[in-house]
């Protein structure tokens, strides 16, 4: 069965490359892995730099209660789209044999990483209320090493106005701490912003 992904991890993977984001310490953090076919791509693709994925996910696709702008429910779709399969059981084949891959099954308020812990990149498609965008934020990006950068799936999509609430505000309160901001165009035409840190 193909590994499935949603946002098109090659084009996050090639920004990595053009940024050269592996030569900086630290490992790579993904909230939002569901099926983990984008978990898989980061993984394989850092591995010969001894880097970690540490892949955040409730793997219930059930919770997420998140109503879209036509009334569409988060957890409805994810259901749909795993067409009767467990997400732990597609996310454990998918990842199967990388073992640079650290799975958080957690929903992302109650992560805690351990002290001294950083990140090169990180990239957010959890849960896609605000609050969740901005938390989900911060807990990469008071971990991010200069040089580092966090994308920012779903901006200007329409499905999910908060989130483009969320990261116009972070752009707006970080805006001393960021020192480029890039716009990747990925699977169906949806948006990544990438905040680069100073
Ligand atoms: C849009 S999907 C991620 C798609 C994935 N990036 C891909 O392209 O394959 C969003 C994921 O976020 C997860 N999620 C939703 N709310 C969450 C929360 N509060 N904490 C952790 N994960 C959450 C869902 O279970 C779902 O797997």
């Amino acid at each position: 069965m193909p590994v499935e992904e949603f946002v098109g991890y090659e084009d996050l993977i090639r920004f990595m490359e053009e940024k050269r984001l592996c030569a900086l310490k630290g490992d790579i953090v993904e909230i939002g892995a569901y099926m983990g076919g984008g978990t898989a791509k980061l993984a394989a693709y850092v591995r010969p730099y001894g880097k970690k994925v540490y892949a955040v996910d409730t793997f219930d696709p059930r919770l997420d209660d998140t109503r879209g702008k036509g009334g569409v429910r988060a957890g409805d779709v994810y259901q749909a789209f795993l067409n009767g399969r467990s997400m732990l059981e597609a996310y454990r084949e998918a990842t199967r044999g990388l073992d640079n891959v650290v799975t958080l099954q957690q929903d992302s308020r109650q992560v805690a990483f351990r002290r001294g812990q950083r990140f090169c990149f990180g990239f957010v498609d959890g849960c896609h209320q605000q609050s969740y965008v901005e938390n989900d934020f911060r807990l990469i990006w008071t971990r991010l090493v200069p040089g580092g950068a966090v994308g920012l799936h779903d901006y200007a999509f329409d499905d999910w106005p908060e989130v483009t609430t969320a990261v116009d505000g972070l752009i707006a309160a970080h805006a001393g701490e960021i020192g480029e901001i890039h716009a990747l165009t990925g699977k169906h035409g949806i948006v990544t912003i990438i905040l680069v840190k100073e």
